[in-house]
């Protein structure tokens, strides 16, 4: 969860959502991340117009880091709950098509890939690799 979330109080209603999908939370910190780390998580963005503004975003107060588990392409379930990048376009019943309005505040991060899901695990949770 991105810091809009946690600044918003609405850890409990996103972690809700994915508990409720059968989604199983096998870790989690609240952590404020540093640049260096945001930098390394977004690398695919690095030189991108909006790459600075979002490595201040991600990094202006805590993130809730959560690993989740699921039967299978747990990362496709966690996308689909999350909705478009965009959340002027993003369907209603998703994280961000009802709870986000703005793109550079769009509430979650989630893996696009399960090569993605392992690299950002050993990121953040490196004693999981
Ligand atoms: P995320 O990585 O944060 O889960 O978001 P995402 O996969 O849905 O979208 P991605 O393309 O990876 O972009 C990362 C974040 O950068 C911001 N963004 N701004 N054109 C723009 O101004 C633009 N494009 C992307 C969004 O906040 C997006 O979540
Ligand atoms: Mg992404």
């Amino acid at each position: 969860m991105k810091p809009d979330g946690v600044e918003r109080g609405l850890i409990g209603e996103i972690i809700g959502r994915l508990e409720s999908k059968q989604l199983r939370v096998v870790a989690g910190e609240l952590r404020t991340l540093d640049a260096p780390t945001a930098k390394l998580h977004y690398a695919e963005h690095d030189g991108k117009p909006f790459f600075e503004n979002l490595v201040a975003f991600i990094t202006r107060g805590p993130v809730l880091l959560v690993v989740f588990e699921g039967p299978a392409d747990t990362w496709k379930v966690v996308r689909n709950l999350m909705g478009a990048t965009n959340p002027k376009e993003a369907a209603p019943g998703t994280i961000r098509g009802d709870l986000a309005i703005e793109m550079a505040e769009n509430l979650i991060h989630g893996s696009d890939s399960l090569g993605s899901a392992q690299r950002e695990i050993g990121i953040f949770f490196p004693h999981l690799g």
